[in-house]
């Protein structure tokens, strides 16, 4: 991988991936996506990999948004384009991993870096976090898919209020609507994702990216039938074979993700 805008780091089959703008608060130019963009292909290729957090560097922010600067003097054409083309190589990359992302917001989640959170499958927020997608204030919309998480997470109503108000909410509030799983002491957002990514790397390999696609397939209207047909080939694979006979010989599962 050539990082600049981002430090990477693979420890103990976790993938840590911190944006490392923290003089823009590490707002995501196009720079910093397509490096994104290749640390997630790099997550999905990666067997050694079984896991990633995504965190911002500095106290102060996890990301603050798209990075204004650089599409100040964009046409419909473009801002669509820019909007497509993080939806494809980074946005829905994430959501449709197989490996579970959470983003381990140390600071300031705004607008894009709200949607950077939203994307990821978990998110754990430092209690000193703002968290809220500002866009209609700059005369946008979300564009990296805020209207679509932010109300899949918390609903309509409380979505709507946050969309159009443009005001961000606290930490305590965010885990109070589901829209963060675990509010933390600063400093400690990158032990808590480890700690819950440690529990998932006990689990079956291709049953955790079974259960992944699974569940962002409820958010459409096949969703039943994915389950069914992904439950289906979990039966096939040698890690289904050990779990069972790891329970029913009250034994510790050793498995291989085969
Ligand atoms: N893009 C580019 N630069 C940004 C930025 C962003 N989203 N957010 C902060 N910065 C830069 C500032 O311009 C400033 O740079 P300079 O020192 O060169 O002036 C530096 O980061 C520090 O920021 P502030 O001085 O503003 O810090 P503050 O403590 O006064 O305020 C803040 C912090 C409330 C987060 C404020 O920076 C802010 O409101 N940022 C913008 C948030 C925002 O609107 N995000 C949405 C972006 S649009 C988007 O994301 C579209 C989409 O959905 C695809």
């Amino acid at each position: 991988m050539t990082d600049q805008n981002l430090i990477t780091a693979v420890k103990e089959n976790i993938l840590y991936i911190t944006i490392n703008r923290e003089k823009a608060l590490n707002a995501l130019n196009k720079a910093t996506l397509a490096e994104l963009a290749e640390a997630v292909s790099f997550a999905n290729t990666t067997d050694e990999v079984r896991g990633v957090i995504i965190t911002g560097s500095g106290e102060k922010a996890f990301v603050a948004g798209a990075d204004i600067k650089e599409f100040s003097d964009y046409t419909g054409a473009q801002g669509e384009e820019l909007a497509k083309k993080g939806h494809d190589l980074v946005f829905n990359a994430i959501e449709n991993s197989k490996k579970p992302f959470i983003a381990a917001i140390n600071g300031f989640a705004l607008g894009g870096g709200l949607e950077l959170a939203m994307a990821c499958h978990i998110r754990v927020a430092a209690e000193t976090a703002k968290l809220g997608l500002p866009e209609v204030s700059l005369g946008l919309i979300p564009g990296y898919g805020g209207t679509q998480r932010l109300t899949q997470l918390v609903g309509k109503g409380k979505a709507i209020e946050m969309i159009i108000t443009a005001n961000p909410i606290t930490a305590q509030e965010a885990e109070k609507i589901g829209l963060v799983n675990y509010v933390v002491p600063q400093g400690d957002v990158v032990t808590k994702a480890t700690e819950i990514l440690d529990a998932v790397k006990k689990r079956a390999p291709l049953a955790v990216s079974a259960a992944l696609k699974a569940v962002i397939a409820s958010l459409n209207d096949e969703g039943y039938q994915v389950e069914t047909a992904l439950f289906g080939e979990c039966f096939d694979t040698a890690d289904f074979k050990e779990g069972v006979a790891a329970f029913v010989n009250k034994r510790p599962s050793v498995f291989l993700g085969k």
